[in-house]
C-alpha cells in the first residue's frame, strides 16, 4: 500500500503530537514539518527525522506532500490552511479552524473548488464513549433525549491565548452537542466573561436549544484549579455519563448502574488515521469543513448572546 505523504505546519505542543502519530501510522509517511520559529522547526525535524521549513510556502512546493495538518496558533490557522489548499494539498486544520466564520467559509469554498479534502480537528467525536452516546440517542436506548450537559474546566493553559475559552475550548462541546443530537441547535443563550481581566473571556456558560424541547448546557473555563471533562446525556429512561479523562462510561436507569467496557483510545490517532483513509478512499470525513464552520458559527452566536444578554436564534 502506498503511504500518504504528509506534513505538519506548526510544531508546538499539539503539532508535535500530529507529527508523532503520522510517523507511527502505517497509512502515512511524515515528510516535512514547518514552524515560523526556526529553532522549534529544527528541533522537531531532528526529533522526527524529517526536513524542517520556516516558510510553509516553500514546503508546500514539494509534490510528494499530499496532505497537511495545520496546528499553528488559532489566529493563523485559516491563513496557513488556505495556503495549503491553494497549493493543492488536503487539509486537516485544527480547531477552531479560523478566527471568524468569514475565514472559515473561504476555506470551504476553496476546498470545494479545488476538489480537496478539508476536515477540522474536532476530535471528541473519535472517543468511543461519544460514539456510544450518539448511538444510544439514535437507537432510543436512553428513551427520549432530554438534555446533554458538558463540563470542560481547568486552570489557565500555558498557551498563547489568542482566542478566548469559547473558541478554544467550548467549541469541542458545541460540536459534540450537534453530533450526539445529530442536528443543529435552534437558539443559544450564553454568559461569558473574564474573571482575571484577560484580553478574552476565560469562562463561559452556554445553553443551546434544539427542536422538540431538547437542550444542552456547556460550562467551560480556565479558572478551576483542577481539570474536569464530562459529558452527561439525560434521557427519559436512562442517564449516560462519560468521563473524557478516563474514557469511562456509566449508564444509570431506575433499576441498575452499568459500566460498559470501552477500551480507552487515543482520539488523535483515530482522527489522523481516519483523515488518511478518507483521502485515499475518497470518502467523506466524519468531521466535514461544514461541521467546523457550524461549530464556529455557534461559538460566535454565544459570544454575541453574552454581549447583548439576549437569546440568539441560529438560522441556516
Ligand atoms: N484538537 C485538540 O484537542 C487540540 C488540542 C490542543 C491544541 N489544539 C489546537 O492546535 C493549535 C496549536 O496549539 P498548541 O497548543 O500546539 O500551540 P503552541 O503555541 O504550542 O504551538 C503553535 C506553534 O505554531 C507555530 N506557528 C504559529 N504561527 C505559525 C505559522 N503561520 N506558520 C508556521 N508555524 C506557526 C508557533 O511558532 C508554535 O510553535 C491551536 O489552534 C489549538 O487550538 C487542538
Amino acid at each position: 500500500m502506498k503511504k500518504l505523504g504528509v506534513a505538519v505546519i506548526g510544531t508546538g505542543f499539539w503539532g508535535k503530537n500530529h507529527a508523532r502519530i503520522f510517523r507511527e501510522l502505517p497509512e502515512t509517511e511524515l515528510l516535512a514539518i514547518c514552524d515560523i520559529n526556526a529553532e522549534r522547526a529544527k528541533a522537531a525535524a531532528h526529533q522526527f527525522g524529517v526536513k524542517p521549513f520556516k516558510d510553509a510556502g516553500r514546503m508546500l512546493k514539494d509534490e510528494s506532500i499530499e496532505a497537511v495538518s495545520v496546528c499553528t496558533w488559532s489566529t493563523s490557522l485559516a491563513k496557513e490552511a488556505l495556503k495549503a489548499l491553494r497549493a493543492g494539498k488536503h487539509v486537516l486544520v485544527e480547531k477552531p479552524m479560523a478566527t471568524n466564520t468569514t475565514q472559515a467559509k473561504k476555506l470551504l469554498e476553496t476546498a470545494d473548488k479545488e476538489g480537496l479534502h478539508l476536515t477540522v480537528g474536532l476530535l471528541m467525536r473519535f472517543i468511543p464513549g461519544v460514539q456510544y452516546i450518539r448511538n444510544a440517542v439514535e437507537n432510543k436506548n436512553v428513551g427520549n433525549p432530554v438534555c446533554a450537559t458538558a463540563k470542560r474546566v481547568a486552570q489557565w493553559p500555558e498557551r498563547i491565548g489568542d482566542v478566548g475559552v469559547v473558541k478554544d475550548t467550548a467549541i469541542h462541546d458545541l460540536d459534540v452537542m450537534r453530533y450526539i443530537f445529530n442536528e443543529d441547535p435552534i437558539a443559544v443563550y450564553a454568559k461569558t466573561g473574564s474573571m482575571r481581566n484577560r484580553k478574552f473571556e476565560d469562562y463561559a456558560q452556554i445553553m443551546l436549544t434544539f427542536e422538540g424541547d431538547k437542550s444542552a448546557f456547556i460550562e467551560s473555563n480556565w479558572l478551576t484549579p483542577y481539570k474536569t471533562r464530562m459529558l452527561i446525556m439525560t434521557g427519559s429512561e436512562a442517564i449516560v455519563k462519560l468521563d473524557y479523562i478516563t474514557q469511562e462510561l456509566t449508564i444509570e436507569n431506575a433499576k441498575e448502574t452499568v459500566q460498559p467496557r470501552c477500551i480507552p483510545q487515543e482520539p488523535l490517532k483515530l482522527e489522523l488515521q481516519h483523515f488518511a483513509k478518507c483521502i485515499t478512499r475518497k470518502e467523506k470525513p466524519m468531521v466535514t469543513g461544514m461541521d467546523g464552520l457550524r461549530a464556529l458559527q455557534i461559538a460566535e452566536a454565544a459570544l454575541r448572546s453574552s454581549a447583548t444578554n439576549r437569546v440568539v436564534k441560529l438560522r441556516d
